[in-house]
């Protein structure tokens, strides 16, 4: 290795500070909520408030290494380069330097501490819309720097505009890009920093962030702020020359302990490689989030859904390529104790805890895996028996399982359809792959109507008062997370033009301040007058921003989010008020128990 993850680290915080930036150090993975995104996804996240305004304890000159969890290219990792958790090398300037240092400083980090031929240097810059003019200023610096002007492109809003996807009171601006490629050969004439052979690698970007996103346009901040964000393990990978992420030193312990479990070696048969690294990347995350400051565990809800699905695939992967329960402790082990172990010292602490949920998730999921796998010899006995019947009469049946026996096993027993593909071949059988298609999308189109007929029971008539009490109730189950802690959430709703009826997870009876209190904050928002805004998205997506849901496999695969100010954001279907000012006063008429552990709350509004 030509430079150590650890080196890396240090590298970037010595350099910064040389410049007089303050090391702020990480802060906790999990979003603390007021966001409205479930993970940390981007360095400057934590530092939103200060970029658009606030002043921060520690100066206008920071710096540091965060980790952050991406989720969004789950079904992309397996590759070489995409990772669910990353750390991302920051600096900020709160409205101290602009432009022409941040191009400067860039630029010496590239060229003098890293080594990089100015010549080869390509960077991108904004060429300009209707929020924000062309950035020829920063292209001016490059190119007093030293870049070719052949070497500095404008680009539009899809390239060189940074801002956080789907929020809104959020800072952002145009960006400027760095290029370099990974070898000077050319694989066509016009190979250059878009070519798909890949010679270019996009190495970080400077973002000047002096716009705030608001519901319908940029308008500017008082401060003119940098967000610089270079990605570690693609710095660490392209500066020892490197294309296979899995080969830097991160994942160096993980992959050759696997090898030798394993008795393979990395990348000589596709699959089980692709294997290997989802073990390996899904592993670090939720070694991650489970020790995080903040930690979480697996649960069919919010975050700790998302790392349920990750530990679940690591397992079936895991599984697949015969690696035992103690080696994914193990691997768990080798971040904790040996990769990690200086930029993340509290993982050692939390080892155990670490340790023992990853264990417990084993147990649980190994255990659905017995009862579906006991479920799918029961098909192929179903289809043997089928056979010799048929025989009798001279028919020929198919070694094939039917798309609902396929959709069945997905649905009851979690078995990915890879899986019963998988399963069947080793006993010669096929899997009516588009009987499976046919009857997710069967199943799906009935959620919906299931869905929407539930809604429409729900609310006995679509008149404005039940509208009204639908998007009372979105308040209400936040005003219950304040007060009763992030963990509640609605069990059941039942709407009628006189009251809304919610039943919620609670192990006592509320007592007059909490009523008081839920009532409070709930009227607060409505004196607000908070808009109500909807958006459609993907599931996947719309878990990921923290959107509240509750049976998060019987939606269809595109929804709606609703979100309330930025108090509120629930998977539903609507109808709702478009401002909280119309719903008049909230109050609890009637808080009650609904079933051992569930509280039921009846409310009006007058
Ligand atoms: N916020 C910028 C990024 O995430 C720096 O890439």
């Amino acid at each position: 290795m030509k430079i150590t993850s650890k080196e890396l680290r240090k590298t970037w915080i010595k350099f910064y500070e040389s410049k007089g930036h303050k090391n702020i150090g990480a802060v906790s993975l999990i979003g603390d909520g007021t966001t409205g995104v479930m993970f940390n996804v981007a360095g400057m996240q934590p530092l939103m408030p200060y970029l658009l305004g606030k002043k921060h304890p520690m100066g206008t000159r920071l710096c540091n290494v965060q980790g952050c969890v991406r989720t969004v290219d789950i079904d992309s990792v397996g590759d070489a380069s995409h990772f669910t958790f990353f750390e991302m090398m920051g600096n900020w300037s709160l409205g101290d330097y602009f432009k022409k240092e941040k191009t400067a400083w860039t630029f010496e980090l590239l060229t003098k501490v890293f080594g990089l031929d100015k010549n080869k240097i390509c960077a991108t810059v904004f060429e300009g819309n209707e929020s924000a003019p062309k950035d020829e200023e920063t292209a001016n610096y490059l190119k007093e720097l030293g870049i070719k002007e052949e070497n500095i492109f404008y680009k539009g809003k899809e390239d060189n505009w940074w801002e956080l996807e789907g929020t809104v009171g959020t800072p952002c601006g145009p960006d400027n890009e760095w290029f370099y490629p990974l070898t000077d050969k050319k694989c066509s004439e016009n190979c250059g920093i878009d070519c798909s052979c890949g010679r270019y690698v996009e190495i970080g970007n400077d973002v000047y962030m002096q716009y705030e996103k608001k519901e319908n346009g940029y308008v500017p901040l008082k401060n003119k702020n940098v967000d610089t964000g270079f990605g570690f393990e693609r710095m660490l990978m392209f500066l020892n020359g490197i294309t296979d992420g899995y080969k830097t030193d991160l994942f160096n312990d993980v992959i050759s302990y696997m090898e030798q479990a394993l008795n393979v070696k990395y990348c000589e048969n596709a699959e089980t490689t692709k294997s290997m690294r989802i073990v390996a990347d899904h592993i670090r995350t939720a070694v991650m989030l489970i020790g995080d400051e903040n930690g979480i565990v697996p649960s069919n809800v919010g975050a700790g859904y998302i790392l349920r699905r990750l530990l679940r695939r690591a397992i079936r992967h895991a599984n697949k390529i015969e690696l035992k329960p103690q080696d994914l402790i193990n691997i768990a082990k080798i971040y904790i104790e040996k990769v990690y172990n200086e930029a993340y010292p509290q993982l050692i602490q939390k080892e155990d805890y670490v340790l023992s949920e990853i264990q417990k998730e084993m147990d649980k999921f190994n255990k659905a895996l017995e009862l579906g796998l006991k479920e799918f010899d029961k098909v192929i006995f179903g289809i043997e028996k089928h056979k010799e019947f048929a025989k009798q009469k001279g028919e020929i049946v198919k070694n094939e399982i039917s798309g609902k026996a396929a959709f069945r096993l997905y649905d009851t027993f979690g078995f990915p359809i890879e899986l019963t593909c998988e399963l069947a071949n080793e006993k010669g059988y096929l899997v009516d792959e588009n009987g499976f298609k046919s009857a997710f999308l069967e199943h799906q189109e009935k959620s919906k109507a299931v869905q929407k007929g539930t809604f429409k029971s729900g609310l006995s008539d679509e008149g404005e008062q039940t509208t009204k009490f639908h998007t009372a109730t979105h308040l209400l189950n936040a005003a219950l997370k304040l007060v009763l802690g992030k963990e509640c959430h609605q069990m059941g709703s039942n709407i009628t033009p006189e009251r809304l009826r919610f039943d919620f997870p609670c192990d006592h009876k509320l007592t007059t301040e909490e009523i008081t209190k839920i009532e409070d904050i709930v009227n607060d928002w409505i004196k607000q007058d908070l808009k109500v805004t909807k958006e459609e998205m993907p599931k996947q997506r719309a878990v990921e921003i923290g959107a509240e849901h509750q049976f998060i496999e019987r939606y269809p695969d595109m929804v709606w989010v609703y979100s309330i100010g930025n108090v509120s954001k629930e998977i539903c279907t609507g109808p709702h008020v478009e401002s909280t000012g119309k719903l008049g006063k909230f109050k609890i008429a009637k808080e009650e128990s609904s079933s051992a552990g569930v509280r039921r709350i009846k409310a009006v509004l007058n």
